[in-house]
């Protein structure tokens, strides 16, 4: 990276990559394809999309609410810009929900902490790890043409801006955090302490899915698409491929999140070393 991070020079040029990539579309006029019955089935039995859609929502009031707090001008455009995205994702969600007859409706909005910047920032760490588990999904889904790919196609361009979302975020945390002084050890060792909140966040929205629903009607019918040969060591690699993959497209002097995927591809360095030694570890037993 050319650009000293913290910058002026650096937040004019995250801020100017984030705006100049947005792209203009209408959720309601998109190719959404027509599904046959076995697949609006698959379609209407995901589990997660009342809460999908909840989080799309929040993320669009979250961003919105936080807005008038940015005192720089270029960030706040910025942020707009992400706030619209956010506010496209959940209309783009209600229209599929609306067009396949999908069970979900709107749930009340909780109130946010007073302190909105830490609303943003949580949220934002929320992003980084849900878009990173997010990658390795969207690739096993595809891969199993759960869902004609005309409709992975528009959850495409939804994925994309999730990427440029996290990416301005990482970005705008270092200029924040340079221009409050706080040195790189810190900064990681904050970062590392959000990531433990929101992987604490969705581990209690996995234990309340499986509580509501227990599982079941997922399950038993249509998880075996996405479950049969599944590995734990191939959902961890996809995730980290996907992430590599996805990142090439942005600007090499945009910094990038990086503790998800040292973390991921730590583990699965570990994961071959298992592979590769228990034979023997097995024969010496
Ligand atoms: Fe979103
Ligand atoms: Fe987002």
């Amino acid at each position: 990276m050319s650009l000293k991070a913290g910058s002026e020079e650096h937040k004019a040029f995250f801020c100017r990559q984030f705006i100049d990539t947005y792209q203009e579309y209408d959720p309601e006029t998109l190719p959404w394809p027509e599904l046959d019955d076995a697949a609006l089935a698959r379609l209407r039995a995901v589990p997660f999309w009342q809460e999908v859609y909840h989080t799309e929502r929040r993320a669009g009031a979250i961003v919105n609410a936080f807005l008038p707090y940015v005192s720089d001008p270029v960030v706040r455009e910025a942020v707009a810009l992400q706030g619209v995205e956010e506010t496209r994702h959940a209309h783009l969600i209600r229209v599929m929900i609306e067009r396949y007859g999908i069970d979900a409706t709107e749930q009340p909005m909780d109130a946010f902490p007073e302190d909105l910047e830490t609303a943003f920032i949580d949220f934002g760490f929320g992003e980084c790890l849900d878009a990173f588990l997010g990658f390795g999904a969207f690739k096993t889904a595809r891969q199993s043409e759960f869902l004609p790919s005309g409709m992975f196609d528009i959850f495409d361009v939804l994925m994309l801006e999730e990427t440029r979302h996290i990416v301005f975020f990482i970005n705008y945390m270092a200029w924040r955090e340079k221009r409050r002084g706080h040195v790189a050890i810190t900064r990681a060792l904050k970062s590392a302490w959000f990531y433990g909140r929101a992987a604490r966040r969705l581990l209690g929205l996995v234990r309340r899915g499986q509580d509501a629903n227990d599982g079941k009607d997922f399950a038993v019918t249509q998880a075996n698409f996405f479950l049969d040969g599944f590995s734990f060591g191939k959902f961890v690699e996809d995730c980290y491929r996907e992430n590599a993959r996805r990142m090439k497209a942005f600007d090499p002097d945009l910094m990038q999140p990086r503790l998800l995927p040292s973390v991921a591809g730590l583990a699965l360095r570990g994961l071959r070393l298992w592979d590769r030694r228990r034979p023997q570890i097995q024969k010496a037993a």
